[in-house]
């Protein structure tokens, strides 16, 4: 069972949310949105590694299957109405369906019920980007009906072979899909509050885009080192930030849960910077 979160401190006027009580108790206090919103989620080492791409299931060795992780990974795809990954992240979690209870099953009553009081389905909708389109046809997210946002040569490639509930949109012929042309496509669909699970090449350019509005971060309490260049990535991999270009955080909360740190932040538009 998962002890509370701590609150260590939380901005004056928090979105007050809707969760229901049990789960706000183990959240220690309430958890909403003020409007549309993108917002990720990383779990990190203390020196900021979120993957270890040669390690299978590298995310639980860097989160430690920690129950509070998982409560906060859990409540925030249960806010979700749809969850973004990217194929890396679908590649390397071949059983993954992005639900809330997969990760957190004793709140699985309440998360319905906090969807049901937002007027939701049951499950948040997921949606990959892929551009290449080599994502597996047969992953439990596609039969589940995903939106795979990929690029006309991805759609050519997967058109015939995904479940018939998977739905492809082909927004381009890039080599990657334009991350302003997919949020814009989920928009477009109605999707107020995106979360995205995606990993670090992703986000990179989500944030590079401007796209990210806040970042959920837990900080775990290891540290993952690193040798060899490309066995770590950090949280925002293939963009270039500083010094050029100044990515300013404002932090919205604290909580703990023993040695976990759970931040939450609002995210600025990258700045020129002159250096
Ligand atoms: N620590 C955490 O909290 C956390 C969270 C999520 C994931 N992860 C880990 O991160 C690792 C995967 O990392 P990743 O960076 O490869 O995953 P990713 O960001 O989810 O996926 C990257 C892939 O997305 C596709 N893509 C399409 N459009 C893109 C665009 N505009 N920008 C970037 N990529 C685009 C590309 O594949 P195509 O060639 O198919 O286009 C690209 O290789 C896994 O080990 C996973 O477990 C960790």
């Amino acid at each position: 069972m998962t002890r509370p979160l701590e609150l260590l401190w939380e901005e004056e006027h928090a979105p007050a949310g809707e969760l229901p009580a049990g789960l706000a108790e183990l959240y220690g206090g309430p958890l909403g949105f003020e409007g549309p919103c993108l917002y990720a989620n990383f779990v990190a080492t203390i020196d900021g590694t979120v993957a270890l791409p040669a390690v299978p299931g590298s995310l639980k060795l860097i989160g430690d299957e920690r129950p509070s992780d998982r409560l906060v990974m859990a409540l925030l795809r249960a806010l979700a109405d749809v969850v973004l990954v990217g194929a890396g992240t679908m590649r390397a979690a071949p059983s993954a369906t992005w639900a809330p209870e997969r990760v957190y099953p004793a709140a699985a009553d309440a998360f319905v019920e906090l969807r049901e009081r937002r007027g939701r389905p049951p499950q948040p909708r997921v949606a990959v980007m892929t551009a290449s389109g080599l994502i597996e046809p047969g992953h439990p997210a596609l039969a589940a009906g995903a939106l795979v946002l990929t690029s006309e040569q991805g759609a050519a490639h997967l058109a015939g072979r995904v479940p018939e509930k998977a739905e492809i949109v082909a927004l381009g012929s890039e080599l990657t899909v334009d991350p302003v042309a997919a949020v814009a496509e989920l928009r477009r669909r109605g999707y107020e509050l995106v979360l995205s699970e995606a990993g670090p090449t992703v986000f990179g350019s989500l944030v590079g885009a401007g796209l990210v509005d806040e970042l959920f971060l837990s900080v775990s309490p290891f540290l993952a080192g690193g040798q060899r260049p490309g066995s770590r990535l950090g949280l925002g991999e293939g963009i270039e930030l500083l010094p050029t270009q100044r990515t300013g955080a404002r932090l919205r909360s604290i909580r703990r849960e023993d040695d976990f740190l759970f931040l939450r932040y609002a995210l600025g538009e990258p700045a020129e910077r002159g250096v």
